[in-house]
């Protein structure tokens, strides 16, 4: 008989969680304009909003938190950060940023101009954002299958080939400075992409002679599916994954509060000295000096030693294996999730969950906010809320999929935790044909305005 996976640490510090009574929850959200990014923090029992900066750092993190070099130019955490980054990734030069979108904003200001084109597999919000403030345009080739949550595809990730060749010969006109690739890819539900993939995205790069970047936030999660599930690397290390993956790329950005496993931090990492000279100039005016770009010293040795536990094969297993074990347990449960299982979220079907709320009235807002009620579970709706009006006609937009995503923070929760918010959904399920009603909106900001919506009930 195989042992189970056990976490592959154990608790030296903890963190009082703060139970309420489903009555407080109510006067709460009610409070909160049913909006629970509104909510405090001690309103929550087990927070889910995020797997963004909510990791727990380790010991040896923690001591690279009193070794800090808090020099202006050239401290020895910088130097530790580069170098672990430079071995890992293979990408000769690097800029410190302070989270992932200001990487992007580095990036993309020495990159994209008004006009250009940016293919990819379903840009990040900040992504598209700063792309679109740019006048350009994130052209979507995500393959078909993605947008499906019961199709089982190993690789929901993954561009579609022929709909990027596509995008490239028919608009000869217009720039693409890069195609984008998104390891995982977050909006498509966490899903990897495979070897394969990026080897093909990296040909037709080539042939037409167009840049290829990563935005890498979850690399290590990805390397860890590729090893998985993809023949030829079982019997190859994470590092060497990584490696390869990287090799195909002309650079990269990171938010390292998802596989860095720190609070705050980010960066970019560069092939050409030419770019990476662009980029410096736009580093020193919106984040800081080159060596430590928006980060204090301490923070950046932490990251570099996050970066090195990212890649360990113990940590990838259990990370990932909690997160199917919250997705088998509601599969069991015959509750509708998002399959495969994505690297870090387990994803409700809300169009599944409560096909009986019209759609119209934020569905998936109506069940984060009834999971929020019954169990103190914060999650987050990946729907229409989110999805935003459209720009020329104010409509709301409708996307593909209605859902409530569940972020599992690293090393954060145990298997109890896991347990619980299972039951609480099931409970959830069990009386989900007598929510009839959702939401409107009472305020809303012109964009972004998932973060400040304020909802009421419809009775
Ligand atoms: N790219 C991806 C794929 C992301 O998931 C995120 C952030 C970013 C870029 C931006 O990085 O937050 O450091 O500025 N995702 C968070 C989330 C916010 O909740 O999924 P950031």
């Amino acid at each position: 008989m195989e042992l189970p996976y056990i976490e592959p640490y154990k608790t030296k510090m903890v963190e009082s969680i703060n139970r309420s009574t489903v009555e407080q929850r109510k006067a709460w959200i009610e409070e909160a304009g049913y909006n629970l990014f509104k909510l405090s923090s001690d309103q929550v029992m087990i927070d889910l909003l995020t797997d963004s900066g909510t990791g727990a750092m380790s010991d040896k993190q923690w001591a690279e938190i009193m070794l800090g070099d808090e020099s202006y130019a050239g401290s020895s955490s910088f130097i530790k950060l580069a170098s672990t980054v430079k071995q890992l990734t293979g990408f000769e030069y690097f800029i410190p940023t302070h989270q992932g979108r200001a990487a992007e904003n580095v990036l993309f200001s020495a990159l994209v101009k008004e006009g250009d084109l940016i293919p990819g597999n379903s840009h990040f919000d900040t992504t598209k954002g700063h792309i679109e403030f740019r006048k350009a345009t994130a052209v979507d080739c995500t393959i078909d299958e993605a947008f499906d949550t019961s199709v089982y595809h190993p690789f929901k990730g993954n561009l579609d080939i022929q709909k990027l060749e596509h995008t490239i010969r028919s608009n000869t006109k217009k720039k693409i400075p890069f195609v984008l690739i998104t390891v995982t890819c977050n909006s498509s539900g966490g899903q990897p992409v495979s070897m394969q993939n990026i080897r093909d995205v990296h040909a037709v790069c080539k042939q037409y002679q167009i840049p290829l970047y990563f935005d890498s936030a979850r690399f290590a999660e990805n390397a860890y599916f590729i090893k998985l599930r993809e023949k030829g690397y079982e019997h190859k290390s994470i590092i060497e994954i990584v490696r390869e993956m990287f090799s195909y790329g002309d650079g990269m950005t990171m938010s390292a509060k998802k596989d860095g496993i720190v609070n705050m931090g980010g960066f970019i990492a560069l092939k050409s000295l030419e770019i990476y000279r662009e980029c410096i100039t736009y580093n020193i005016m919106y984040e800081g000096f080159v060596t430590y770009g928006g980060m204090s010293g301490r923070d950046m040795g932490a990251l570099a030693q996050g970066l090195n536990e990212a890649v360990t094969l113990d940590y990838l297993e259990s990370r990932i294996n909690q997160v199917h074990y919250l997705g088998q347990r509601l599969v069991e449960f015959g509750v509708p999730v998002q399959q495969p299982f994505g690297g870090h979220a387990i994803y409700l079907d809300a169009d599944k969950f409560v096909p009986t709320i019209p759609k119209g009235e934020y569905r998936a807002q109506a069940l984060a906010i009834e999971l929020y009620t019954v169990a103190g579970i914060r999650g987050v709706e990946i729907g229409t809320i989110l999805a935003d009006r459209d720009p020329a006609t104010r409509e709301d937009r409708y996307p593909k999929l209605e859902l409530v995503r569940l972020a599992i923070p690293r090393r954060t929760y145990t298997q109890a935790h896991m347990e619980y918010v299972a039951v609480a959904i099931k409970k959830v399920y069990e009386t989900r044909n007598e929510a009839k009603k959702g939401y409107y909106i009472k305020w809303e900001a012109p964009i972004m305005r998932h973060f400040t919506v304020e909802l009421e009930k419809l009775s």
